[in-house]
């Protein structure tokens, strides 16, 4: 049996108040979570629709749409018949749901699932970038320095190649770079220096292996202000791996032209690399409508209960007419 989600959703009430979907319409709706995670943003969004409406879930990692198909198959008998939140112990309600897909794919691809599964232009999608905690607990992929796991870092195994083999061949100053650019390390050149003179004795085959050799690198060890002193280095391989930050540029180009009329493209982003792109592609964009100025952040009482969420921003903007 696939493992039920740890994951809770950031800025749940923010993402389901600028959704839109609350404005009536003539017609089904369509909404696209291009990160489906543990489900739970969706899970939310489907009570926001009717059994006309559509969900369409996307997911690079073929884990998560699996947790999900099991959660969901559990959640939405087909009778239609729903229970009320995937998180809470199983106790039903009468409300009859969506039309529900999930694709293992990445959401930059949007525009082809469309034509491939015939999904119409969309009044909402999602974006809540990064990793999920379904991926940072499982032990096997390395996400998490706690655990031996093996050192992969990728959300989906079949694509490119793993964070230990980058590390076995990379170049000294290429890696420097990843982890100085997309980790925001300052000791990114003494990180980078470390690895390669280790792999001429041993390969880097575990993530404990690599937070060990980081913890060595930087001053004060492990401990550096409130974050482990390794967080920067995984950020960075994850995002060099995954090709994080192509995967964004190339969505944010071609999203708006999957939106209907005045749909809205939500965008949660954990740092400020992620950001920066999300922010100046809505501002430069000659068919989207920025609506929030700034960020809308998490209450104080949302990173006091899931401390994941200090860092999430959301960005929404709407399609033009
Ligand atoms: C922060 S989690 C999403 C959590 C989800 N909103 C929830 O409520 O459970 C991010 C998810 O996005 C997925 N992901 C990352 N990059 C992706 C991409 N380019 N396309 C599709 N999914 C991606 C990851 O595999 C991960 O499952």
């Amino acid at each position: 049996m696939v493992p039920s989600t740890v994951h809770i959703p950031v800025l749940l009430q923010e993402v389901i108040q600028w959704s839109g979907l609350e404005r009536p319409k003539t017609g089904s709706k369509t909404v696209v979570d291009g990160t489906l995670g543990g489900g739970g943003h969706a899970w939310h969004l489907i009570q926001a629709l009717n059994p006309n409406d559509f969900l369409i879930g996307i997911d690079r990692d073929s884990g998560a749409i699996d947790r999900v198909t099991e959660l969901f198959d559990r959640l939405l008998p087909p009778n239609g018949e729903t229970n009320s939140d995937p998180l809470a112990p199983v106790t039903s309600t009468t409300r009859s749901t969506c039309r529900v897909r999930l694709i293992q794919s990445s959401y930059r691809e949007l525009p082809k699932l469309m034509v491939d599964h015939n999904i119409p232009k969309a009044d909402c999608i999602l974006l809540d970038l990064g990793l999920s905690s379904d991926q940072l607990e499982d032990a096997t992929r390395g996400f998490s320095f706690r655990t031996g796991g093996t050192l992969d870092l990728r959300f989906c195994t079949d694509e490119g190649i793993s964070a230990s083999d980058l590390l076995a061949k990379i170049d000294e100053k290429e890696l420097a770079d990843i982890i100085y650019q997309f980790g925001e390390e300052r000791f990114s050149r003494r990180i980078a220096r470390a690895i390669v003179e280790r792999r001429r004795t041993s390969p880097i085959r575990t993530a404990e292996e690599l937070a060990d050799l980081v913890h060595r690198c930087v001053p004060g060890g492990k401990i550096h202000g409130r974050i482990d002193s390794a967080t920067r280095t995984f950020q960075a391989l994850r995002i060099a791996v995954n090709n994080e930050l192509e995967h964004l540029k190339t969505a944010i180009e071609r999203l708006p032209d999957c939106l209907a009329p005045g749909g809205r493209l939500l965008i949660i982003s954990f740092h400020s690399l992620e950001d920066r792109i999300v922010k100046h592609a809505m501002r430069e964009s000659q068919v989207l409508q920025v609506l929030t100025k700034k960020p809308v952040l998490p209450s104080d009482q949302e990173t006091y209960e899931n401390p994941r969420s200090r860092s999430a921003k959301l960005r929404v903007a709407e399609r033009i007419e």
